[in-house]
């Protein structure tokens, strides 16, 4: 069943000396819902901008985007307060996204006080609990960012990502930041929380190599558009389009480069 549908979304930015360029041309996808969903293209494709749209940061200048069937882009007021309850965002950098003077027990639950499922006074005993869904000690809840590694640091973003129960979460390169070992840490740690709730995941990432052997599908970008859509036990050298290949290609030559 589709979780979100995209129908020929545009988007245009229009530079300060007035030029514009193109970020998403005619985009239309579907997310089925429970579904691992990657979007992968080299740098600029324009998945960063697609992610915005979808998590109402942007608007859209043409095209319907579909949560569970209501076009999110018409939406004001409290009814796209309540639709931003749904779709959760993980960026790549917790450090920046991350205020340094809150602690990681106020990160967390800040989503919960802004909608007021909780009160200041169960902040903690919430954030222990969001915590340790995310493999990490209720020491943590009074810690501050800064103090803590990357992959914990990203642990917390979908720790608060988590809080609001929502059914969609994208992460835009989340896990690009890391070093291989921690990356692979909390991809696990993302097909479990999948395995358990069910929530359906956008994952955003300029490394094909290391979506296809989690994600469902596989959505390749490239200049603006989307190239294919493809389950991921699909992308098998030499039987994809020569973007796709060339960039399983790229992987391979980076990761197996002689010294
Ligand atoms: N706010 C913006 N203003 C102007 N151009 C932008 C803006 N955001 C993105 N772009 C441009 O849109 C294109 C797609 O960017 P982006 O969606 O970030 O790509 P990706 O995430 O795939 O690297 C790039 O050429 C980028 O420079
Ligand atoms: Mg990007």
């Amino acid at each position: 069943m589709a979780l979100l549908e995209i129908k020929n979304v545009n988007k245009t930015f229009t530079n300060d000396d007035g030029s514009t360029l193109v970020a998403n041309k005619d985009i239309s996808i579907t997310v089925n819902a429970g579904e691992t969903y990657a979007i992968v293209g080299e740098s600029g494709s324009g998945k960063s901008t697609l992610a915005n749209l979808i998590a109402m940061i942007n608007p859209v200048d043409s095209g319907e985007i579909l949560m569970e069937g209501t076009d999110i882009t018409t939406l004001k007021g409290e009814a796209k307060r309540q639709m931003r309850r749904n779709i959760q965002m993980v960026f790549q950098d917790p450090g920046d996204a991350f205020s340094p003077r809150m602690k990681v027990k106020d990160i967390i639950c800040e989503p919960l006080l802004n909608f007021k499922v909780i009160a200041k006074s169960q902040a903690k005993e919430k954030a222990i609990e969001l915590l340790a869904q995310v493999g990490l000690d209720a020491d943590f809840a009074d810690k501050y960012p800064h103090s803590m590694s990357g992959g914990q640091r990203q642990r917390v973003g979908i720790a608060r990502s988590l809080a609001l129960n929502p059914k969609l979460i994208i992460l835009d390169e989340a896990t690009s930041a890391l070093d291989v070992c921690v990356q692979q840490q909390v991809i696990e740690l993302l097909n479990q929380i999948q395995a358990e709730k069910q929530i359906t995941l956008l994952f955003i990432c300029h490394d094909i190599g290391l979506v296809r052997h989690f994600a469902h599908r596989v959505c390749v970008m490239q200049n603006a558009q989307v190239v294919e859509v493809l389950p991921a036990k699909d992308l098998v050298s030499g039987q994809v389009t020569p973007y796709t290949q060339s960039l399983m290609d790229a992987v391979f030559s980076v990761k197996h480069a002689p010294a």
